[in-house]
């Protein structure tokens, strides 16, 4: 018999569930994908529906479900930094009361009523066991070394570990409050940016600064030479106050936060068009803003040198080559690139739902593997765990609404027709098989367009994205040429395919792909046949006609939207925009 073991994360951001049937993955998917609501954190119930009905599987026949963390540790961990920091943090308290006396400490109790699993079934697995247990057992490497990093979880910030067969050990951990990833989200917040989904903007913003207050940045962190950090909180509040992160102390340093509803800009980014003309202060802004990308330079900086410090001190503790690296700092795709050229580390794995999220599918090969002793046999190879949709599923899909299309029987004249329509500068909505798992969309759920020139940045984000211009679009690359345009020394590398790496652009080539060139650099994504056929198709098919075997690729979704899942989804959203092709498997819809 089977052994089909569940996995969920939710409550912090992000709700997820992963199913695995004997150790391999039948389905994982993020709840937002499903609810529509962006980072879903609610108890991911249509997310776990999904799930066992993709395995065709009951909840009765699943032998275990595991929370991805420990909610009565994390409690006792608030409680003690409420009692640590009062009366400061009397509104922390009563937040946090009503968070976790209603709901979060119930979690046993909704699990069993919503999934319908007796308690004995349902275990809990310690948050950064979950983010190691997410990072090793997918990997290729029967021995590495295990990095985990984020926020927090239940008191871990960090930790080091060794995963070997089927067993993991962290033999070391950082603990809260002196959190790297809390560090990066207060200047996240200071930017002006959501924490936990502004991260990536202030990693974009970065190379547009210059790195000049790199001490003051210091003045609140002292680094070890174990990579370990140590915050000085007379600058912080987040661990007393449910709203602020930073005080007063931290503004006479930094100045006043940017103002979130200003327009991010500066000389070098452009002004695009979509945001009309130019403000009559321009060149003000410009010296204000610069001011901004110069901090989030800063904290870029320091964030690298305390990762890659991290990572030679775990290198040389355990004497491995292959790194597994995991939780939200994981995303961070400018410091991984650096991991390999910098530190001992020869070999790197991401799984591409690095951070909280992909906490539910750590938590299920964790008891797979460590509690039940089970053989780590299965390497994680793509990232296409979510939904897909039958042909006629489409085709009653767009006959009920009456939808004009076109349905390419051979593939082959699929391929070349949207080639075309991408040499033609057309903006392409790109659905085809199982959605993707984690954060990146990687040729299933994507916006494609003609990477050639600059100006596409403008054209796709005049008729869909509406990004601010300093965020970067990424380029898609055939794995056997992405050595030729990108600085990348194994394209074959996970996280070269699951889009968290960045990399150097070639300077020979950059000039053939302005589009997804971000100031000398790419965040790219290497596509092989086996792993996903249709997509590397229409890339060598892109190439033949343009000798260029690149594209950009980016999420298919309307700026705040989750990104689509069902054909109706992208339909909906292909409307809703200045997309001007929407390619759902074979059908062809065009405006
Ligand atoms: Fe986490």
């Amino acid at each position: 018999m089977s052994l089909k073991i569940l996995g969920i994360s939710c409550y912090y951001h992000d709700a997820a569930a992963a199913l695995i049937v004997d150790g391999k993955i039948a389905a994982a998917t993020q709840e937002e994908r499903l609810s529509r609501i962006k980072n879903d954190p609610s108890f991911p119930e249509k997310a776990i529906s999904f799930c066992l009905k993709q395995a065709g599987i009951t909840a009765r026949q699943l032998d275990y479900v595991v929370f991805y963390e420990k909610p009565f540790v994390k409690f006792e961990r608030i409680i003690k930094q409420i009692l640590a920091t009062y009366p400061q943090s009397n509104q922390l308290f009563r937040s946090a009361m009503k968070e976790w006396v209603t709901k979060k400490l119930w979690i046993k109790q909704t699990i069993a009523e919503r999934v319908r699993v007796s308690f004995d079934k349902i275990l809990f697995c310690d948050h950064h066991l979950a983010h190691a247990a997410s990072a090793f057992y997918p990997s290729p490497y029967q021995k590495a070394a295990i990095l985990t990093l984020d926020g927090v979880g239940e008191w871990s910030v960090g930790t080091y570990g060794v995963g070997e067969d089927n067993k993991i050990k962290l033999f070391k951990e950082m603990r809260f409050p002196h959190s790297l990833g809390l560090l990066y989200s207060v200047f996240t917040a200071f930017l002006g940016f959501e924490v936990n989904e502004g991260e990536y903007k202030v990693m974009g913003m970065a190379p547009y600064g210059r790195p000049r207050f790199v001490d003051k940045v210091k003045k609140l962190v002292e680094i070890f030479g174990d990579g370990s950090i140590r915050l000085d909180l007379s600058y912080f509040t987040f661990h007393s106050s449910p709203e602020y992160s930073y005080n007063d102390k931290f503004e006479r340093l930094f100045g006043r936060p940017r103002d979130k509803n200003s327009l991010f800009f500066t000389d070098q980014t452009g002004y695009p068009q979509f945001w009309g003309d130019k403000p009559k202060d321009y060149a003000h802004q410009v010296k204000v803003n610069q001011y901004y990308a110069d901090i989030a330079a800063s904290i870029q900086t320091v964030t690298e040198e305390i990762i890659l410090t991290m990572c030679r001190y775990l290198a040389n503790e355990t004497g491995l080559t292959n790194l597994c690296l995991a939780g939200g700092v994981a995303l961070n795709s400018v410091a991984n690139g650096k991991i390999v050229k910098q530190t001992p580390f020869r070999n790197l794995f991401i799984q591409p739902a690095a951070g909280d999220s992909g906490g539910s599918l750590g938590a299920a090969l964790y008891v797979y593997h460590q509690i039940l002793g089970r053989k780590k046999r299965y390497q994680l190879t793509h990232g296409y765990y979510g939904q897909a949709f039958r042909r006629e599923e489409i085709e009653r899909f767009l006959k009920k609404k009456k939808i004009i299309y076109t349905e390419y029987k051979d593939e082959k004249t699929l391929i070349q027709v949207v080639a075309q329509a991408l040499v033609k500068q057309k903006v392409v909505g790109w659905f085809q098989g199982r959605s993707e798992w984690g954060p990146r969309a990687l040729g299933n759920r994507s916006i494609l367009a003609d990477p050639r020139r600059a100006a596409m940045k403008d054209v796709v984000n005049s008729k869909i994205k509406f990004r601010e211009p300093y965020r970067p679009f990424a380029p898609a690359v055939l794995m056997e040429k992405a050595k030729d345009y990108f600085a990348i020394d194994d394209p074959t590398s996970n996280p070269a395919r699951f889009m968290i790496i960045v990399v150097p652009t070639n300077k020979t080539k950059a000039n053939n792909v302005q589009a997804v060139n971000h100031m000398g650099t790419s965040r790219l994504q290497t596509v092989d046949e086996r792993t996903n056929r249709r997509y590397f198709r229409l890339i060598k098919e892109f190439g033949r006609l343009t000798g260029v075997p690149v594209i950009l690729n980016t999420s298919f979704n309307l700026r705040g939207e989750p990104i689509v899942n069902s054909p109706e989804d992208a339909f909906n959203t292909f409307i809703k925009s200045g997309l001007d092709v929407l390619v759902l498997e074979r059908f062809v819809v065009r405006k």
